[in-house]
């Protein structure tokens, strides 16, 4: 089979703009060197001498006693290989390192949990360097990587006094790149409308933003699966078809997860315009199609984990994503086979009723979900409308109009099935009365509702389920999850209701972000409904929890596509929209770059009115819509009276300045 690919093939992010320099810089979590030193010694036991001097490494230090020990904090979330240099150690001087996110977890005795959940929370134990140590510099066996920490123990295991120096870890995430801090985008905006901090979206955005770097990992370094034997944990297992890729965690599971790529590679795109881990993550899945059936895999190797409908259909949007991020046609083309055959494996579970039978039951831990459910036929649906649309790039026009026409029926039987006027929402399944999170908030996003009331009132819905710290989900009793949060987040901005994704947004990430449970500068994989760690119960152990999870990080791309308003409509941004969504904020500035060059908005109140600059490049197209109603005022392009239809003005590449005046 043969199509004429519309775009030219681009050489993926070889050279990306930088983003401007400015006041947003000092929220960056990124460290400024790949090797870092703690930042602060949290904790001494014992007999330890000159703990301090290990800060910044400015000497060393003594444990003197079998058990003493202390805790450096690296001050953010970090990840890599440890080295420590042995000064002159005695032959019978010994050492045990342990390593956790949270500090809750801190402890002589064992680390926080990432090869297997246990009750006893002491499943990884320690790395012991037994005696005799080398002397000089020693750094920790590369299998027994750990990719997600804040704090370090370290323990003397003999009664030999031993005298150590220049405590250092080697950043192992972005392996490919040199300076972490060199993002291609950036957002700020100061928020003065009551809640605490004013730097918090801020903050947040560049929270999302690492959380996703420390989820780009070189490609021999995944968790040996199966599970290495207690105690202990290795990471050296290969992930894919290519590294560097994108992984779910930091710590764990550290394999490919398409569902979680959903938030993750949006977060990704506005930030480091990285798209190279995610690339080599979907080929990879694409790579494990079961060429009977033309399913996926849910995870990637070594985990492989199968029998997932829902995370299917996130591979295959996650395919939708990259390229329209990337307008890589090459990489298109070579996967588009398996792309529709893995279109048909869903295509066939429709049956007579015109919904998808669910029947791979695997997914982001809800509970139900089989049968004719919600969540996967919401997916369904926004597999069908991306295809239409890559199957039009692809030049395949009967492909794109079949695709856009089943999905234009699913869309009916959706809605006939799934639609409870008494409750405002959609339920899971057609015998249950309960709304889930998940499923309400796709149907917004995913555009499966059919009017703006309609939409309204699922928004409104879904806020019956928040409790202080966010959203708990009905069909995953006690646990609030910032994955699916995060796509409520966008249903609410994408309903109109900005005021209550705000809301959303400082109750769910606001607990994050400052929580000492956390690692305050990444994001957890979930909590529970009442703030303590712990997602799905994982055989009750707390420390198993993630703490630096991509599929938490919707707010990043959210403010830049929803607050900011910046969005792509077509491959790399050769069309483009602006539609701020102010949420009581004065101002807010930010953008992106992509192989076209740099993307940049900012807008702002003022007495003249309200006024959005875009500076984007020349050669594009797009459309400014203004957030306020026009009538009684005007709209000026470049001090021109511009012609504005319902809100929108046409807008040409290059800077441009747009002012609605009242
Ligand atoms: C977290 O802060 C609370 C309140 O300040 C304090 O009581 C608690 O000990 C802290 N927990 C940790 C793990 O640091
Ligand atoms: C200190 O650690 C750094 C980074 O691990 C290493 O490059 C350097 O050689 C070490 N210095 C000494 C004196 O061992
Ligand atoms: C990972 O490291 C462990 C411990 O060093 C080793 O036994 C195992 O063979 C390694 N696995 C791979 C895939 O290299
Ligand atoms: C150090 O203490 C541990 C735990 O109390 C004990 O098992 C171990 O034998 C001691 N080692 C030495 C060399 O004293
Ligand atoms: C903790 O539980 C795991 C799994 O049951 C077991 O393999 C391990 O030995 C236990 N660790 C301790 C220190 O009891
Ligand atoms: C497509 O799937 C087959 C297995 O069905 C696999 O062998 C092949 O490598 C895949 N092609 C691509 C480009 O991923
Ligand atoms: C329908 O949804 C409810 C609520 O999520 C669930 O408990 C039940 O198992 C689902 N039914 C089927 C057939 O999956
Ligand atoms: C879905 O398919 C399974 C397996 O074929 C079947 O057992 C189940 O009854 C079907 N569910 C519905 C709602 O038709
Ligand atoms: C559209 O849906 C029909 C009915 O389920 C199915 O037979 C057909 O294969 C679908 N078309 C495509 C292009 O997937
Ligand atoms: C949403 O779907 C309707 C058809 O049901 C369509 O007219 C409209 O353009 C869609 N909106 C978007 C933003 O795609
Ligand atoms: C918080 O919830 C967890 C899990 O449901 C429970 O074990 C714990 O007791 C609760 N903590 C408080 C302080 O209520």
């Amino acid at each position: 089979m043969h199509y004429p690919w519309v775009a030219a093939a681009l050489a993926l992010h070889s050279v990306w703009a930088s983003a401007p320099s400015g006041p947003w810089d000092a929220f960056n979590y990124a460290p400024k060197s790949k090797t870092v030193w703690p930042a602060a010694i949290h904790r001494v036991e014992g007999t330890v001498d000159g703990a301090t001097n290990l800060v910044d490494n400015e000497g060393p230090a003594t444990l003197a006693g079998n058990g003493s020990w202390l805790t450096l904090d690296y001050g953010v979330e970090v990840g890599g290989l440890i080295s420590i240099t042995f000064i002159s150690p005695a032959p019978s001087a010994s050492l045990a390192l342990s390593f956790t996110e949270s500090p809750l977890f801190i402890s002589p005795l064992t680390s926080d949990d990432s090869s297997y959940p246990a009750p006893n929370m002491s499943y990884d134990g320690v790395l012991r360097v037994p005696a005799p140590l080398p002397s000089g510099w020693w750094t920790q066996p590369a299998s027994a990587l750990r990719g997600g920490f804040r704090y370090l123990t370290l323990v003397s295991t003999s009664s030999t006094p031993l005298t150590i120096s220049n405590v250092s870890c080697a950043i192992s995430f972005m392996p490919h790149v040199d300076d972490l801090r060199d993002y291609a985008g950036y957002f700020y905006a100061q928020d003065s409308s009551g809640y605490e901090d004013p730097d918090f979206l801020t903050k947040v955005w560049y929270a999302g933003a690492y959380t996703v770097q420390t989820n780009t990992v070189p490609l021999d370094t995944g968790r040996e699966v199966p599970f290495v034997s207690s105690p202990g944990w290795a990471n050296n297992a290969t992930l894919g078809v290519a590294g560097p890729i994108i992984v779910d965690g930091a710590k764990r599971d550290r394999a490919v997860w398409p569902g979680d790529m959903g938030i993750a590679v949006p977060t990704q795109f506005v930030s480091t315009y990285d798209l190279l881990p995610t690339r080599n993550a979907l080929s990879t899945m694409f790579a494990a199609l079961d060429p009977l059936t033309g399913a996926l895999p849910e995870s990637g190797p070594p985990l492989s984990q199968t029998v997932s409908d829902t995370y299917h259909a996130w591979t295959l949007i996650g395919t939708y994503n990259y390229y329209m991020y990337s307008g890589d046609t090459a990489w298109l083309q070579n996967v588009w086979a398996n792309y529709t055959k893995a279109v048909g494996f869903l295509e066939g579970k429709v049956d007579s009723t015109g919904l998808m039978n669910v029947t791979g039951l695997r997914d982001w831990a809800r509970l139900g979900g089989g049968g004719h459910n919600a969540e996967g036929n919401a997916l369904f649906y926004k597999v069908l409308t991306n295809s239409a649309s890559l199957a039009s790039y692809a030049d395949a026009p009967a492909l794109s109009s079949a695709w856009s026409a089943n999905a234009t029926a699913l869309k009916s039987a959706f809605n006939a099935a799934f639609w409870d006027p008494q409750q405002g929402m959609y339920r899971d399944n057609t015998s249950t009365t309960l709304c889930p999170q998940d499923a309400n908030s796709m149907a917004i996003l995913f555009n499966l509702t059919t009017s703006a009331e309609q939409a309204g009132s699922v928004s409104k819905g879904l806020e019956r389920n928040w409790n202080a710290l966010g959203a708990v989900a009905p069909e995953l009793p006690d646990t609030i999850s910032p994955f699916i949060g995060g796509l409520e987040l966008q249903a609410h901005f994408e309903s109109g209701n900005d005021a209550r994704a705000m809301d959303l947004l400082h109750r769910e990430w606001g607990y994050m972000l400052a929580t000492n449970l956390s690692v305050q500068s990444t994001l957890l994989e979930g909590f529970t409904a009442n703030g303590s760690l712990s997602y799905r119960g994982y055989n009750y152990d707390p420390s198993y929890t993630s703490h630096a999870h991509g599929w938490s990080s919707g707010p990043t791309s959210a403010l830049t596509f929803y607050v900011l308003g910046l969005t792509i409509t077509a491959p790399q941004g050769r069309t483009w929209s602006v539609a701020p969504h102010p949420s009581g904020l004065p101002r807010a500035e930010g953008g992106f770059s992509t192989g076209l060059g740099w993307f940049g908005v900012k807008w702002w109140e003022g007495e003249g009115g309200f006024t959005v600059e875009v500076d984007v490049p020349e050669g594009t197209q797009g459309v400014v819509r203004l957030p306020y109603a026009v009538e009684g005022g005007k709209v000026c392009v470049n001090g021109v009276e511009a012609h504005v239809v319902e809100g929108v003005v046409n807008v040409v590449g290059g800077k441009s300045t747009v002012v609605l005046q009242r």
